[in-house]
C-alpha cells in the first residue's frame, strides 16, 4: 500500500525551451523531498546556422524550432524510455526571449498538454538558469545566484524556489554579449565566448589595463559596454599588429574581476554563504577557478552546474516546471509568452 502511495507521488515532466537559438526538450522524474532525476536532455544546437551571419537571426531559429522539434520530443521518450500517456505534466519556457522562438515551444508543450489532458506549465528561462546548480539535488539552499548568459547578467538573492530577489544587473551589454561583440572585433566565430576563451590561452591577461566600469561603486550593477569600447579603440589604435592572445586575455581578465569582485562584495553585504553561477559565460574555466579560488579563500560553498547545463538546455525548464507542479501549479492554456519577462521577486 505504501509503495502504491509513493509510486503515485512520482511524476514525470517533459519540457521545451526554444526561448533564443537552441531547439531542446527534456524529461525529468521526480517527487516531493527527493532528488529530481533527468531521464532525458536532447539539444539541437543552431549555431552553424546563424555563424555565418555572425549572430542569432530570429526569424531563421523559429522556422529552424519547428523543424527540430517533433523529432527531438520522439527521441526524448525514446530515451526517457517513456510513452507521451505516461507524461504527468508539460512546462515550456515563456519568457524572456525572441517572440518568435518563444511561440514555438510553447504552442508546442501547450498542445501535447491539451491533447493529454494534463496541466501546462510556462517557465521563466531565468529560473532554469538559476535553478540548474541544483539539479540532482534534494534542496535548494538560501544562496547568491549569479546568471550569466548572452542576453543577462544578474545578481539575485534567493531564498528557495520561487523566492528571488534582484540584487543587481546589467545597466548595458550582458557579459556573454560583451564576449560575443569583442569576439566579432576579433575577428572570431559566432560565439565569441568560448572563442576568447580558446584565444586566451598562451595569452597575456596583463598586456592591457583594460577598464573594470562600476567594479568598485556601492550599488551591485555592472556594465561593460565601456569595457568593449575600450577593447575596440585598443585594437583601432594598435592595427594588424597586435596580439589577438593578449587582447583576449586581457579583456577576459577584465570581465572576470568585474564579475567575481562584484558578486563576493554582494554575498557578503546579505550574508549569504553559498553562491551559485549559472548561464552559458560560467562554462568559462578561467572564470570558473577564479571563482573557487575566491570563494576557497573567504569560506563561501559554491555551486556550477554542469557544463551541459550551463549553456541553454530543457533539463533546467523541466527541473524549474516539477518544482511548481509538485507544488500543484498550473498555467493557464491562453497565457501568452512575455518576451520581456522579468524574474519574479517576490522574496
Ligand atoms: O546561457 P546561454 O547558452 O544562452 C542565453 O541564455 O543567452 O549563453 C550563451 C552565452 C553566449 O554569449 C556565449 O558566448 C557565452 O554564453 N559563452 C561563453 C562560453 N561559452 C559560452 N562565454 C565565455 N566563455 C565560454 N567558455
Ligand atoms: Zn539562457
Amino acid at each position: 500500500m505504501a509503495d502504491r502511495i509513493r509510486k503515485s507521488a512520482v511524476k514525470h515532466l517533459l519540457a521545451i525551451e526554444s526561448s533564443c537559438d537552441e531547439t531542446a526538450v527534456a524529461i525529468v522524474r521526480g517527487e516531493p523531498g527527493r532528488a529530481t532525476e533527468v531521464l532525458a536532455s536532447e539539444v539541437a544546437s543552431q549555431i552553424e546556422l546563424h555563424r555565418e551571419h555572425g549572430g542569432v537571426v530570429p526569424e531563421l531559429a523559429s522556422r529552424n524550432h519547428s523543424l527540430c522539434l517533433r523529432q527531438l520530443v520522439e527521441q526524448a521518450l525514446e530515451r526517457a524510455g517513456l510513452g507521451i500517456s505516461e507524461i504527468d505534466a508539460f512546462a515550456a519556457t515563456t519568457g524572456p526571449g525572441l517572440a518568435s522562438s518563444l511561440l514555438v515551444g510553447s504552442t508546442a508543450a501547450k498542445a501535447m498538454a491539451c491533447a493529454a489532458g494534463k496541466p501546462f506549465l510556462g517557465i521563466n528561462h531565468l529560473e532554469g538558469h538559476l535553478l540548474s546548480p541544483f539539479i540532482g539535488r534534494t534542496e535548494v539552499p538560501p544562496h547568491l545566484s549569479l546568471i550569466i548568459s548572452g542576453g543577462h547578467t544578474l545578481l539575485l538573492e534567493v531564498k528557495g524556489p520561487g523566492g528571488y530577489r534582484k540584487l543587481g544587473g546589467t545597466r548595458d551589454d550582458a557579459a556573454g554579449e560583451a564576449y560575443d561583440k569583442v569576439g566579432k572585433m576579433l575577428g572570431l566565430p559566432y560565439p565569441g565566448g568560448p572563442e576568447i576563451e580558446k584565444a586566451a590561452v598562451g595569452g597575456n591577461p596583463a598586456a592591457f589595463d583594460f577598464p573594470r566600469p562600476m567594479l568598485h561603486d556601492a550599488h551591485l550593477d555592472f556594465s561593460f559596454s565601456g569595457l568593449k569600447t575600450a577593447v575596440l579603440y585598443t585594437l583601432q589604435r594598435e592595427g594588424d599588429y597586435i596580439r589577438i592572445a593578449d587582447v583576449a586575455a586581457s579583456f577576459q581578465k577584465a570581465v572576470i574581476d568585474i564579475l567575481v569582485g562584484k558578486t563576493l562584495r554582494a554575498a557578503r553585504q546579505h550574508g549569504l554563504r553559498v553562491i551559485a553561477l549559472s548561464g552559458g559565460v560560467s562554462l568559462n574555466r578561467a572564470l570558473r577557478r577564479a571563482f573557487e579560488e575566491r570563494c576557497a579563500e573567504a569560506g563561501y560553498r559554491l555551486e556550477i552546474a554542469t557544463p551541459e547545463l550551463c549553456t541553454d538546455n530543457a533539463a533546467m525548464i523541466a527541473f524549474a516546471g516539477l518544482l511548481r507542479h509538485l507544488q500543484g501549479e498550473i498555467t493557464p492554456l491562453d497565457q501568452d509568452i512575455q518576451p520581456n519577462l522579468p524574474l519574479a521577486t517576490d522574496l
